[in-house]
């Protein structure tokens, strides 16, 4: 794996790996790694020639100096699980690379999509998101490009991204299934910062999820959407969300709509978990 620590000799490695290898598959993460990030760098590698993860803790999507301040760095392993999945190209800037001097700083126009949910408990945060991707896109130009559905409303945001900056032509945009662990956690970098009692008190996130999904046909939305927020609750989660919300435009679910997605935030501690269920069967990814 070659590792490239500043832009310009990245995108020019790239342009002559293109001509030779095809198709260029790109993983933007944040690090601490694990088996979900390596997912997506197995997909990329079975769908193109050459296949690029980011590394880059990026500042501008933290609305809470805290959580950026406790985010889990975990370099060395990191390289390792990498090198163990093949991947071929890792980009691990500092901040000067990838908003240098004269950055201009762009609004994205993300609709009502950046102010629900996320976006409504994490001001600025899709803005910052945004931000990073559209610099990392420029620099990497990936042909393809890895998400996980478990960011269920950063994947929508980032489509909207591509169309905004008329890239969806060029990149295409695939959003992988949420990898859980035995029990059914989604897996999670902030997962590691949980001490062992509320590791187990995690567990109920994807429980109460599969529940909705089970009485989704014959319970109303809001009335599933009330009583995940109490098990949740009775579990020791601080709830910031749980939301039956339409799949596409994550507004609240208008009876008889199929197209369904159950989303959840709440809090064991200082981490703050999300997770999600497609509720439509013939739906099975975010998008
Ligand atoms: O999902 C993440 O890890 C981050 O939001 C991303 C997409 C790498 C942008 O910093």
């Amino acid at each position: 794996m070659v590792i490239f620590k500043t832009a310009r000799p990245l995108t020019a490695f790239l342009a002559d790996a293109r001509a030779a290898s095809g198709p260029i598959g790109f993983v933007p993460t944040m690090g601490a790694l694990h088996e979900g990030h390596l997912s997506l760098i197995r997909q990329s590698k079975a769908a193109t020639g050459l296949t690029v993860c980011s590394i880059f803790v990026n500042p501008t999507q933290f609305n809470n100096a805290d959580d950026l301040k406790h985010y889990p760095v975990t370099i060395e392993s990191d390289i390792e699980m990498l090198i163990g999945a093949g991947c071929d190209v890792l980009f691990l800037p500092p901040v000067a690379e990838v908003y240098p001097a004269g950055h201009e700083k762009l609004r994205y126009d993300l609709g009502a999509l950046e102010a629900v949910l996320e976006g409504a408990y994490r001001p600025g945060h899709f803005q910052g998101v945004c931000e990073v991707v559209d610099r990392l896109l420029e620099i990497v130009e990936p042909d393809h490009l890895f998400m996980g559905q478990k960011d269920f409303q950063q994947c929508l945001v980032i489509g909207r991204l591509l169309d905004l900056t008329n890239r969806a032509g060029r990149t295409a945009l695939h959003v992988e299934p949420t990898l859980r662990e035995k029990d059914g956690l989604a897996m999670s970098s902030r997962n590691r910062r949980l001490t062992p009692a509320d590791r187990a008190k995690a567990i109920r996130m994807s429980q109460v999820l599969v529940g909705i999904r089970d009485r989704f046909a014959s319970t109303p939305p809001r009335t599933l959407e009330q009583t995940a927020i109490t098990e949740l609750t009775e579990a020791g989660f601080k709830v910031d969300y749980v939301s039956i919300s339409n799949r596409h435009t994550l507004l609240p679910l208008e009876p008889g709509d199929p197209a369904a997605v159950a989303l959840v935030a709440a809090s064991l501690g200082p981490v703050r978990l999300i997770d999600n269920l497609v509720l439509d069967s013939s739906a099975p990814t975010a998008g």
